[in-house]
């Protein structure tokens, strides 16, 4: 598959088979993610790979957590986002909407639920930084994320990076037993895709280039 297929084909998938990755593929995709560039070559991603009877005790935690404190998925900004911003975010809802309708469940608490347990995929990725490094590093985290994303794609597994579980990091940090000095930024569901699920069968929209670059000339 070229990057550009994969970039296209690419979505956040929340129905996975129960069937297992095996410890070669993720190697594989990891290699990928390794690949990122990165500020003086600091490489300051790391990747924690839970699954098994781990990855049970990891959601059942995380699931108890989030049934005391109901976070919900939001853009953890401090102020309310622009017009503009939430447009875009209600797009997406939308698109996805009816087919959680589909399969009997209510929106929020399927994003939810389904955030806090990786959406039943077989392998949950916790991706972490060292404390230290200054918010501009977490672009290099980023960049290698999407490497990860398109290295999966490109193996024919699937992904959703999940930011609400990172509101639970003190849980994950204690259940995984992970320095105190890691920050907990994502975790990522990792699995193959279950093609008849509703839910994976949507796409959201991009808004036109020309709402975001600009020209100078
Ligand atoms: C940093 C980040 C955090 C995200 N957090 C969640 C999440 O907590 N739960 C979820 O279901 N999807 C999550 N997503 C997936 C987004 O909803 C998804 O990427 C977006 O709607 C665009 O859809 P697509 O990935 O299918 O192209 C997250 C994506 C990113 C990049």
């Amino acid at each position: 598959m070229d990057v550009f297929s994969a970039m296209k084909d690419r979505r956040s998938v929340r129905a996975y088979l129960d069937k297992p990755v095996s410890r070669a593929e993720i190697e594989e995709i990891f290699h990928y993610a390794g690949m990122a560039p990165s500020a003086i070559n600091l490489q300051p991603w790391e990747y924690i790979i839970v699954y098994g009877t781990e990855k049970n005790r990891l959601v059942r935690r995380l699931k108890r957590v989030h049934a005391e404190r109901k976070i919900s998925c939001g853009p953890g900004t401090a102020s309310p986002l622009p017009e503009i911003f939430r447009n875009r975010s209600r797009r997406a809802s939308r698109a996805m909407q009816p087919k959680v309708s589909e399969i009997g469940l209510e929106f929020n608490q399927f994003i939810e639920e389904g955030s806090c347990s990786f959406y039943g995929a077989p392998v949950a990725i916790i991706v972490t930084i060292d404390r230290l490094f200054p918010k501009l590093r977490y672009l290099d985290v980023g960049l290698s994320v999407s490497y990860l994303l398109l290295a999966a794609q490109a193996k024919g597994l699937a992904t959703c990076p999940i930011g609400l579980i990172s509101s639970y990091g003190d849980e994950i940090t204690e259940v995984l037993d992970i320095s105190e000095d890691k920050e907990i930024v994502l975790g990522i569901a990792l699995g193959y895709a279950d093609p008849k699920s509703p839910v994976n069968n949507f796409k959201t929209d991009r808004v036109s280039p020309d709402e975001i670059r600009f020209w100078y000339e």
